[in-house]
C-alpha cells in the first residue's frame, strides 16, 4: 500500500500537478513545505518592520499612504503563507513561538536597518524586485495552496517593486543630496539583496530535494543571476552605480559576470548575528505579547457565536 501511495505522489510530480492537503505525501515533502512556506510567512510579518519605521517620517501624505498599504499588504502576504502552512497540519500559534524561540528562520535581508528615506525606495526596487524572481516561479509549486497564495503576492509584489522604482526615480530628479542618498542606500542594500537566493549551490543542502519535488523550480544560483540580469539595466535607467567592479556583460554568455557575495556574513546573519537580529524578534515578541487579549477577545466571540448557533 505505501508503495502505492509512493508511486501515486510520484507520478502526481513527474506529471506537473499539484499535490493538495489531503493527498497522501511522504513526511519530508510536508516537513520540507513546513519549513520553506514557515520561513516565507516569517519573512513577511518581519519585513514589515524595518519599512514600518518610516511610516511616521514619510516625507509626505502621499509617500505615507503609500507605505502604510504596502506594510498593509505584507501582513496579508504573511496571514495567506500561514494558512497555507496551516493545511499541513501545523498550527499557526506553533509557528510564531518557534520564530520568537529562534527556532525557525526568517530572511536574512530584513535584519538590516533601514537609516534613510531612500532605503524604502531601495528595498521596493531591489528587496521586492529579488522576492519576484524567487517567488514567480513558486506559483508552479508542486504544493497547490502554496502556489496558488503565490499568484496573489506575485502581483502585490511587482505593484511594491514598481513604487520603490519610482520613489528612486522621483529622488534621483531632486537635489545632489537626495542623489547621494539614493547611492548610499543602493551601495548598503545591493549584496544583502544578492545575499536574499540563499547560498550557492554547491552550499544549499535541501536544493537538489526541494527542486526534484518541484517545490522550487531553479537553483538560488540560477535565480540570483536572473535577478542580476534583470537588475542592471533598471540600475543604468535610474542612475545609480551597482557596488561591484566585477560586474560585467558576459557576451558569450549573454548574461552579467558578477563577484561573489560575503558567504561568511550571511552565515553570520543567518545565525541571529546580523545588526537587527535581536531588535526584530524582540519588537515580534512584544507585538505578539500586546496582542494576546486580541486573541483571547476573538477567541471569546468564536465560542460564543458557536453556542449560539448550535442552542
Ligand atoms: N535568509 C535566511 N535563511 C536562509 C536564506 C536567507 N536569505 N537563504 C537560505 N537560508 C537558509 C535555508 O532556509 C536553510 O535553512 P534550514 O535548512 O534550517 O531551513 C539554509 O539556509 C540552507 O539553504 P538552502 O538549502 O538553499 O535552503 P532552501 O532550499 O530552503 O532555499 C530559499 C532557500 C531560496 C530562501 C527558499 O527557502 C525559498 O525560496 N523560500 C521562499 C521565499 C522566501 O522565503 N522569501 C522570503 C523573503 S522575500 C520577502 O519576504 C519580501
Amino acid at each position: 500500500d505505501a508503495d502505492r501511495l509512493q508511486a501515486h505522489f510520484d507520478e502526481v510530480i513527474a506529471h506537473d500537478r499539484r499535490i493538495e492537503p489531503r493527498d497522501w505525501m511522504p513526511d519530508a515533502y510536508r516537513k520540507t513545505l513546513v519549513r520553506q512556506i514557515a520561513q516565507h510567512a516569517h519573512s513577511e510579518i518581519i519585513g514589515m518592520q524595518p519599512e514600518g519605521a518610516w511610516i511616521t517620517r514619510a516625507p509626505s501624505l502621499r509617500r505615507k499612504a503609500i507605505l502604510f498599504a504596502k506594510v498593509q499588504d505584507e501582513a496579508g502576504h504573511g496571514l495567506y503563507l500561514y494558512a497555507a502552512a496551516e493545511t499541513l497540519g501545523v498550527d499557526r500559534a506553533d509557528l510564531t513561538r518557534r520564530l520568537i524561540e529562534g527556532r525557525q528562520k526568517y530572511s536574512s535581508i530584513f535584519n538590516y536597518p533601514t537609516l534613510s528615506f531612500a532605503d524604502v525606495g531601495v528595498i521596493g526596487w531591489l528587496v521586492d524586485g529579488a522576492a519576484i524572481c524567487n517567488q514567480v516561479p513558486l506559483c508552479r509549486s508542486s504544493f497547490g495552496p502554496y502556489a496558488r497564495a503565490m499568484v496573489r503576492i506575485c502581483k502585490e509584489e511587482s505593484f511594491h517593486q514598481r513604487q520603490g522604482y519610482e520613489l528612486l526615480l522621483t529622488m534621483m530628479r531632486g537635489t545632489e543630496a537626495q542623489r547621494a542618498m539614493v547611492q548610499d542606500a543602493v551601495d548598503r542594500w545591493w549584496w544583502p539583496s544578492l545575499m536574499m537566493f540563499g547560498p550557492p549551490d554547491e552550499a544549499s543542502p535541501n536544493s537538489a530535494r526541494s527542486m526534484a519535488w518541484k517545490i522550487k523550480r531553479h537553483s538560488n544560483d540560477e535565480l540570483r543571476q536572473r535577478f542580476v540580469d534583470m537588475t542592471v539595466p533598471q540600475a543604468e535607467k535610474l542612475g545609480v552605480t551597482l557596488p561591484d567592479p566585477e560586474l560585467r556583460w558576459n557576451a558569450e554568455r549573454g548574461r552579467y559576470d558578477f563577484g561573489t557575495p560575503d558567504w561568511d556574513e550571511l552565515k553570520r546573519v543567518i545565525s541571529g548575528d546580523g545588526p537587527c537580529n535581536e531588535e526584530r524578534i524582540e519588537r515580534r515578541r512584544r507585538a505578539h505579547e500586546d496582542g494576546a487579549w486580541v486573541r483571547e477577545a476573538a477567541a471569546a466571540h468564536a465560542a460564543k457565536q458557536a453556542a449560539r448557533r448550535d442552542r
